[in-house]
């Protein structure tokens, strides 16, 4: 059987208090969460709020260290990798990601940051990468040279998601990216990553609950509740007969939606 590109084992994450009236008070965020990804694959991730579907985003793209439990890519345990060639394997497109760029510098340089910090490329190389990656998420050359007022907000995501592609990472995790979009930028975001996904093989995680997003992109879909999985199924699965009351809540809320309070 072939490892599967992303293994997460019975990963924790307890947060301790620093602040306010619970100092010292312990928070449990996520208790032994396990799951696999394949290459080329969508896994969504849905739940309440607070059931930790952040934590879980930020300790797979390495911005805090888990609690316990352990992450292997291509089967090998990323505490074993230096934490360079993790962040590069692993990247989280932020919820609003046009509040990540920087107004004061053209989007080539921003998008060349993560490359900059990373590896030691000559300088026509780097400059070459750059326009592939553009191109590859449908921005122009003359694009580099624009700041970012000076393009539309799908022009905008398209930046993000070429500064995150510009290291070739293995997996993307989107935190509730798509929520706060247009129907419109949603729909040209969808066809964009399935493209890329069959281009490149990447595989994503998407965190939120636009579940016409699911319907069309995820494979699997994982529900999360205080901190624990309590489903995880293929989608078509999940959407013909959801088992938890919340994901039965969530899918007839859907089902209502889109086919009428009557059907
Ligand atoms: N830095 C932190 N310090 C202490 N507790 C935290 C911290 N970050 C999150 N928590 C707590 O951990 C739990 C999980 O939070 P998390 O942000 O991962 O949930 P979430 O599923 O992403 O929620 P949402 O849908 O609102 O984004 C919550 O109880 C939250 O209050
Ligand atoms: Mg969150």
């Amino acid at each position: 059987m072939q490892t599967p590109l992303l293994q997460v084992k019975h990963i924790s994450k307890t947060y301790q208090n620093s602040k306010g009236w619970f100092r010292n008070e312990k928070v449990q965020a996520i208790k032994s969460v396990s799951f696999d990804l394949k290459r080329a694959h969508t896994l969504a991730v849905v739940g309440e709020a607070g059931s930790g579907k952040s934590t879980l985003a930020r300790i797979l793209a390495g911005e805090m260290a888990p609690s316990a439990g352990d992450i292997l890519l291509h089967g090998q345990n990323l505490n074993d990798t230096n934490q360079r060639q993790r962040c590069m394997d692993i990247r989280m497109i932020p919820q609003r990601p046009s509040l990540s760029l920087n107004p004061r510098l053209r989007v080539g340089m921003q998008i060349l940051a993560p490359l900059v910090q990373h590896r030691s490329l000559t300088r026509s190389l780097r400059q070459q990468k750059l326009y592939a990656t553009m191109r590859d998420v449908g921005l122009l050359e003359e694009h580099a040279d624009y700041y970012p007022n000076m393009l539309s907000a799908s022009q905008r995501l398209r930046v993000t998601l070429a500064r995150a592609m510009i290291v070739d990472p293995e997996v993307l995790v989107f935190d509730q990216t798509l929520s706060a979009m247009d129907i419109t930028m949603r729909a040209q975001l969808i066809n964009l990553l399935t493209m890329l996904q069959q281009s490149r093989g990447m595989a994503y995680i998407m965190i939120g609950h636009q579940l016409s997003m699911i319907r069309h992109l995820a494979d699997d879909v994982m529900v999360m509740q205080q901190g624990e999985v309590i489903e995880f199924s293929p989608t078509d699965e999940i959407f013909e007969s959801p088992a938890s009351e919340y994901t039965q809540r969530l899918i007839y809320a859907y089902n209502e939606l889109v086919q009428g309070p009557n059907s």
